[in-house]
């Protein structure tokens, strides 16, 4: 593996090892055991987007690591006054050991990577989020002990999430099912990929259909960012796409409820759901742990 760009790019043996890592690292923070995998190495981060969890998360986990992490904004960088991408990223790898980058389009991820000469890793574009599937996959493995044929129905915009969840889960062994209104479905190129696991992925419009017998039930917001200006119009499309009591009676009883974050209590999911689902913390603190283990897969010396 040499970037992180999408999850359509790894193999399952290399999801999996990166889940590992994940745990060891996990470990070895909680019991204090040092783990300076990346002293004196240097990771760029460029957030076209806002972000809470992803920049927190790289930027201890860089220091964790022994290494650090430069926080790179676009209003600051020359991208910002139009220095092409290609400059940006034959200039950026005479300095960095990495670069995270949370943008719009993923060609300009993976731009980066094609003319760059460091590891890329995607922080989220509007086609994927794979370090946020990471740690869900981490977090579900937690939980259940193991993947296999477990359910994860996802709930809400066929959106990068549900793109990235799709891949993910499939590729580990899950099966996923998908609610989602016409008009929202999941990128035709994720579609496409999951035909090759025949019934183990579906779509419908029916949410209490899609959560029926769910060992993990996932949500993300209505609106992305990028969509501000759709959010009235998208609380109408989507109302009834929610994770409430009422649909996740469908599920298993003793279902996981999984979130990205951040959340809208009141429109994807109820805040009853919510508070009795503090696994969603769990998740999000495993964003530190699965990054942890993708940063050292790609620039730890070999
Ligand atoms: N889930 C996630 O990526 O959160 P941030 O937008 O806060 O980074
Ligand atoms: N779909 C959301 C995910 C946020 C982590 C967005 O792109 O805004």
């Amino acid at each position: 593996m040499k970037h992180l760009l999408k999850l359509m790019d790894l193999s399952e043996s290399e999801i999996l090892d990166i889940l590992n890592l994940a745990d060891q690292l996990k470990y070895e923070k909680k019991h204090n055991i040092e783990h300076k995998y990346l002293e004196g190495k240097s990771l760029g981060m460029i957030f076209q987007k806002s972000s809470t969890r992803t920049r927190v998360s790289f930027e201890t986990g860089m220091y964790q690591l022994g290494g650090q992490a430069l926080f790179l904004s676009p209003r600051d960088l020359q991208i910002g006054r139009g220095e092409p991408i290609e400059d940006t990223a034959k200039v950026l790898s005479r300095y960095l050991d990495g670069i995270m980058i949370r943008t719009f389009e993923q060609k300009e991820v993976e731009d980066l990577a094609k003319y760059g000469s460091i590891p890329i890793i995607n922080g989220l574009t509007d086609f994927a989020h794979p370090c946020q599937v990471l740690a869900d996959l981490m977090t579900i493995r937690e939980y259940k002990g193991e993947f296999d044929n477990l359910k994860l129905t996802f709930v809400g915009d066929g959106n990068n999430m549900a793109n990235s969840l799709i891949v993910g889960c499939l590729k580990v062994g899950m099966r996923v099912a998908i609610a989602c209104p016409q008009g929202h479905l999941p990128d035709s190129a994720v579609l496409e990929f999951a035909k090759a696991y025949g019934d183990k992925f579906t779509l419908t419009d029916d949410v209490k259909k899609a959560c029926a017998d769910a060992d993990v039930v996932y949500t993300d917001v209505w609106a992305s960012m990028g969509q501000e200006g759709e959010a009235q119009e998208r609380k109408k499309v989507f109302k009834g796409y929610q994770v409430n009591a009422d649909n996740l009676s469908a599920a298993k009883n003793d279902v996981m409820v999984l979130h990205c974050l951040p959340a809208h209590r009141g429109e994807e999911i109820t805040a009853d759901v919510m508070d009795a689902h503090p696994e969603i913390f769990d998740e999000a603190e495993n964003r530190l742990h699965a990054q942890k283990a993708v940063l050292v897969k790609l620039m730890a010396d070999k």
